[in-house]
């Protein structure tokens, strides 16, 4: 049997699946010696690894020759340098698709609690500090006829438009060309970035984490926002300046936020535990026990295909 070494502890149902047709070996890289984990990977065909694995140029260059693929337990490739892999001729896989509508359902959610102030009316409750129904206690503002927008209309944008546009959004995208799924759903093509982002109410981000996308948010883009609106993000942490955003959130300048990655989780930015109206989740987009299943038999379906004999 072939050996495949993972980096990160994988559903009980996926070992067992994996292990049918493999040898499976664990072998950690997170926060480990670089040598600790090249042992561990000796003679194997493949490698599993996981958001958050640093498997960079360095850590490629020293893989052994037999490796034959890395497969990701994600659509996202950020940690990979594919490029590398390439050079070295081995094949970089990941799981796209079967997470799209858990993680739509996460961004729909931080959308309805940046908007309508959840996090804070609960943090409220939790403290003792409810003293009943009163007119004048406003958490938020309602979703409907405000401009949702979409920055990255890919498959999880469009996914999560379809949610909002059932919430009565408005439906706005911005990204490099105009995309049918999204015209289909009614939403309207920004493609001017000043434009897109003077127009909206609420930007969920839905863009890979490239060179070109890193701190796509930033303090300039944010100034170009209208005064209140919201920011969501399911997408990358460091598509976001948390300078940037956490100074905005702090003056008010951007109402609220709803944050499921953070650039260098799991260590987040402190002013996000501070600032008012503020969701922040452990980076649970793709976390149901039928996605990651579905994510799981992906890298599986990967394995079969290219260790193929
Ligand atoms: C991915 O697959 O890239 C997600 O971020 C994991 O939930």
């Amino acid at each position: 049997m072939k050996i495949v070494a993972y980096t990160a502890e994988m559903p009980e149902s996926v070992c067992n699946l994996i292990g049918s047709s493999f040898k499976m070996r664990r072998a950690p890289l997170r926060g480990r010696p670089l040598d600790e984990f090249l042992t561990a990977v000796e003679s194997a065909a493949a490698l599993i690894v996981a958001p958050g694995d640093p498997v960079d140029a360095t850590c490629i260059a020293a893989l052994p020759e037999t490796i034959q693929l890395i497969a990701s337990y994600s659509v996202g490739l950020d940690h990979v340098d594919a490029g590398a892999a390439r050079r070295r001729g081995i094949a970089v896989s990941n799981t796209p698709d079967v997470l799209t509508e858990a993680t739509a359902d996460i961004a729909m959610l931080l959308i309805l609690s940046a908007l309508r102030g959840v996090s804070d009316a609960e943090r409220m409750l939790r403290a003792g500090e409810w003293k009943g129904w009163a007119p004048d206690r406003i958490f938020g503002s309602d979703l409907s006829g405000r401009l949702l927008g979409i920055a990255g209309p890919g498959r999880i944008g469009a996914a999560t438009a379809k949610r909002a546009s059932a919430f009565g959004m408005r439906l706005a995208y911005w990204g490099r060309k105009e995309s049918d799924v999204m015209n289909a759903l009614g939403a309207e093509p920004l493609l001017d970035l000043d434009v897109f982002l003077g127009a909206i109410d609420v930007m969920s981000l839905h863009l890979p984490s490239t060179e070109q996308t890193r701190q796509f948010l930033n303090q300039g883009t944010i100034s170009a926002m209208r005064k209140g609106a919201v920011v969501v993000n399911t997408a990358r942490g460091d598509l976001i300046d948390d300078d940037a955003l956490v100074a905005a959130l702090h003056e008010g300048r951007i109402a609220g936020a709803g944050l499921d990655v953070f650039a260098g989780e799991p260590a987040l930015h402190k002013g996000y535990l501070s600032a008012p109206n503020v969701t922040l989740l452990p980076h649970i987009g793709s976390a149901t026990s039928e996605t990651r299943l579905a994510m799981g038999r992906s890298v599986f379906d990967s394995l079969k295909h290219h260790l193929a004999e």
